[in-house]
């Protein structure tokens, strides 16, 4: 059952335009993760990887592909946890920074905070060398586009309602049976600036306990925290509920009392894993036992073998390449 890792490109709804391409990045980014494991390093290096290679596809509401905030700007939030030992890191409304995952396992790694927030977290990075990029380089065509479309007085609500998705996540067990998770996100498109959503928040973007699991979150922010939705997965999980149902209680309580629609990837300290959501769809990945786990829509599970030797694009795309359970 170990290592494995899962990841998710966020809750919500993908244009078919962008289907393949938020498939074929969570499962590179599953690769990255599990070929961190499978060389011996920790859940914790695992997720950070996993979560970088999502930060710097542009297909995905993190790092580079980021949303807009109301005036044009990207601002960032990002989280770690480290099961082993309740240890976490995070950065809030940060801007100019490539990768935010990263400057959030330096706050867990080199400072006594959990969580550093806008010019802080920017004089931290730069204190440590952390090189800034130039804001245009996180902005991606179709990120503006969004942006110009949703300020419209007439918008499409059910692009408003994409907007409030997409943060991207991982949650992992490594051989030791220590549990990590990080969480990475944009945010809301067109959010107020300085709006801080969920993914920083301890228990809500992702929690990490090694004696009941780790979950990575995506959805409405506003909604996810209300539930701390992360901790509550967890908390089921102590109650014996299996991840799967776990998750599925988790995801149908914040539907019932806040009306917050999402998706959540989840393990147990044993390797076993979900994928669950309540939105239209979520890109996921999981690697286990030299498997590629994959979906997009409610009920999928496809594979293919991640055997060095096979083409590493086999399969990437259209769920017909893989195999379904
Ligand atoms: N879940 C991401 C956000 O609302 O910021």
């Amino acid at each position: 059952m170990l290592p494995v890792v899962v990841v998710h490109g966020g809750a919500g709804h993908v244009p078919r335009t962008r289907a393949e391409q938020s498939l074929s990045g969570v499962c590179s980014a599953a690769r990255g993760g599990y070929a961190v494991l499978r060389g011996g390093g920790s859940s914790m290096d695992a997720v950070v990887e996993a979560v970088r290679i999502l930060e710097n596809d542009p297909h995905f509401n993190a790092g580079c592909g980021s949303v807009l905030n109301v005036r044009g700007d990207v601002e960032m939030d990002a989280i770690v946890m480290d099961g082993r030992t309740l240890s976490s890191g995070a950065v809030s409304a940060v801007r100019n920074i490539a990768n935010p995952v990263q400057l959030a396992r330096l706050v867990m790694d080199k400072t006594s905070h959990a969580c550093l927030t806008a010019g802080g977290a920017q004089q931290f990075a730069r204190s440590l060398g952390v090189p800034e990029v130039p804001q245009e380089s996180l902005i991606t065509e179709y990120s503006r586009m969004r942006w110009k479309k949703n300020l419209a007085p007439d918008a499409n609500p059910v692009e408003c309602q994409m907007g409030k998705m997409g943060t991207v996540g991982a949650v992992a067990v490594d051989r030791e049976g220590n549990v990590a998770c990080a969480t990475s996100t944009g945010g809301m498109l067109n959010k107020m600036e300085g709006r801080v959503g969920d993914t920083p928040c301890i228990g809500s973007g992702g929690y990490a306990d090694n004696q009941s699991g780790a979950v990575s979150t995506t959805g409405v922010g506003e909604a996810i925290m209300k539930v701390t939705l992360a901790r509550l997965i967890l908390f089921h999980m102590e109650q014996g509920q299996s991840v799967e149902a776990a998750s599925d209680l988790g995801l149908a309580h914040m539907k019932s009392r806040v009306g917050g629609l999402g998706g959540v990837v989840t393990v147990d300290p044993q390797g076993r894993w979900a994928a669950r959501f309540n939105s239209l769809q979520m890109a996921w990945a999981a690697g286990q036992n030299g498997t590629l786990h994959y979906g997009l829509y409610a009920g999928e599970d496809f594979t293919q073998s991640m055997d060095p030797d096979q083409d590493p694009d086999q399969g990437h795309g259209p769920p017909p390449a893989g195999v379904r359970h």
